[in-house]
């Protein structure tokens, strides 16, 4: 499968925040997640009466791969829809670092619209972290 460009990636994490389901904060998120296979996977925030239950896209979008089978990811993009890229919460980044590429996993932050992107790595927005090798 041919490889998303960049801009192919965010604009899949921006169709994925159209589903988002976000009554409480009005805060939509989505996200797409690249598998080491070439497939995209996506997904978007879902919040709940309960506030506390509410889950953000990138979770969202890592339960749903690793449900149809792919552990293994190249990079995600998430996209807001506030005016500046929206970066992972911090439980998310830590759930985003038990996979393969850990800290090379490649972050694209996106807002509402344009091009303005924050393109980093979850090694730079979780330094020194902690992930499964650390427990054998
Ligand atoms: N949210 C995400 O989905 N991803 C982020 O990176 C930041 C926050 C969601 C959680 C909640 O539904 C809403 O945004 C407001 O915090």
């Amino acid at each position: 499968m041919k490889q998303p460009s960049t801009a192919e990636l965010v604009a899949a994490a921006r169709a994925a925040r159209d589903r988002s389901y976000a009554p409480y904060s009005g805060f939509r998120v989505g996200a797409a997640l690249l598998t080491t296979q070439g497939d995209v996977i996506t997904a978007a925030n879902v919040e709940n009466a309960s506030y506390g239950l509410s889950i953000c896209a990138e979770r969202s979008a890592v339960v749903a791969a690793v449900a149809a089978g792919s552990r293994s990811f190249q990079a995600i993009a998430v996209a807001g829809n506030g005016p500046d890229p929206v970066t992972p919460c911090g439980a998310c980044r830590q759930v985003l670092r038990e996979f393969p590429r850990g800290p090379d996993l490649e972050v694209l932050c996106a807002g509402e619209s344009g091009d303005t992107l924050l393109i980093t790595t979850l090694g730079e927005l979780l330094p020194e972290s902690f992930g499964p090798e650390d427990l054998t």
